[in-house]
C-alpha cells in the first residue's frame, strides 16, 4: 500500500517558492493600456507581465449586447485572449521553422499567478539603449517616423502576410519599433489570432491578405502614412 501523502495546504508562499506566483501590487506599472497594466517582471528585466483590468472583464460580463453575449458564451476575458493568441503564436513558430526566420511577433513566455490576477509573460521589446521600444503611436505623435521606419513597416506588413498572421487589432499602440539587436524592425505585441467561429482567415491566405490590407490601410491613415495595397507597401 502506498502511504498517504501528507500534503501541506497550498499557500501564496508555496506557489511563490515554486515560481508560480509573483507579487505585483506595490510595483509601479511601466505602461498601461485600455485593458491592462504592464509591469517589468521582477528579477527578469527582459520580460513584462501583463495583468488585465477586472473592470474590463466585469463590463463584458454584464453587457447585454448580442456580440458580448456570444463572447460570454464562448468564454471571455484574458483567458480566451491568451488561448487565441497562443494558438496563433504556435502556428507562427511552426512557420518560422519552415521559413527559417523570426515572425514579426513578441515572444509569449507563458502565464504566472499574481496578486492582481492572471499574469501573461511576454518578451520586452527594446530599443538600442535597452529601454522599452517606442510604439508606432508614440513615434507618430512625436513626428519621428522617418524613411527607415517606413521601410520597416513595409517589411512588417509583408511578413504578416507571409506568416499568415491574423490581425485583429493592428492599432499603432500594438506595434513597437525594435532597434535592440543591430536590426530595426516592427514587432506586433498583441491583437492577433483568429477569434471567429468559422476561421476563414486561417484557412485562406487570400481572405486573410484582404483583411490585413484593409487593416493596414487604417493603420497608415492613423499615423499619417499611405498604404499602397498594389505593391503592399507604406509610403509617406
Ligand atoms: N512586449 C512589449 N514590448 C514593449 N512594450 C510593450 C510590450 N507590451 C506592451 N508594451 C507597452 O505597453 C503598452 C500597452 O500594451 P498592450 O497593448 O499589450 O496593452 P492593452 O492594455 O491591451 O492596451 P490597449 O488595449 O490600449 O491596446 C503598449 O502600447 C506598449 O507601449
Ligand atoms: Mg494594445
Amino acid at each position: 500500500m502506498m502511504p498517504a501523502v501528507t500534503q501541506s495546504p497550498v499557500t501564496e508562499s508555496s506557489l511563490a517558492d515554486a515560481a508560480w506566483f509573483i507579487r505585483l501590487s506595490g510595483l509601479e506599472p511601466v505602461a498601461g493600456g485600455a485593458e491592462s497594466h504592464i509591469f517589468v517582471r521582477p528579477g527578469k528585466p527582459s520580460q513584462l507581465i501583463k495583468v488585465h483590468h477586472d473592470r474590463h472583464i466585469e463590463a463584458l460580463a454584464s453587457s447585454r449586447a448580442i456580440k458580448n453575449r456570444i463572447r460570454r458564451w464562448r468564454g471571455i476575458g484574458p483567458h480566451k485572449t491568451f488561448l487565441r493568441q497562443n494558438r496563433a503564436y504556435l502556428e507562427a513558430t511552426l512557420r518560422a521553422a519552415e521559413l527559417d526566420r523570426a515572425p514579426p511577433l513578441a515572444h509569449l513566455r507563458g502565464v504566472l499567478l499574481t496578486d492582481l490576477g492572471l499574469g501573461v509573460v511576454v518578451q520586452k521589446i527594446r530599443d538600442r539603449s535597452g529601454e522599452m521600444a517606442p510604439t508606432l503611436f508614440q513615434l507618430a505623435r512625436d513626428g519621428r517616423i522617418d524613411d527607415e521606419i517606413i521601410a520597416a513597416l513595409t517589411l512588417f506588413a509583408r511578413e504578416l502576410s507571409t506568416f499568415r498572421i491574423i490581425g485583429n487589432d493592428l492599432n499603432a499602440g500594438n506595434l513597437v519599433y525594435e532597434t535592440r539587436h543591430a536590426r530595426a524592425r516592427i514587432v506586433l505585441i498583441e491583437g492577433y489570432g483568429s477569434r471567429n467561429l468559422i476561421p476563414l482567415r486561417r484557412w485562406s491566405k487570400r481572405i486573410n491578405d484582404r483583411s490585413l490590407s484593409r487593416r493596414l490601410e487604417k493603420l497608415a491613415n492613423s499615423v499619417g502614412l499611405t498604404w499602397n495595397a498594389r505593391d503592399w507597401s507604406f509610403s509617406a
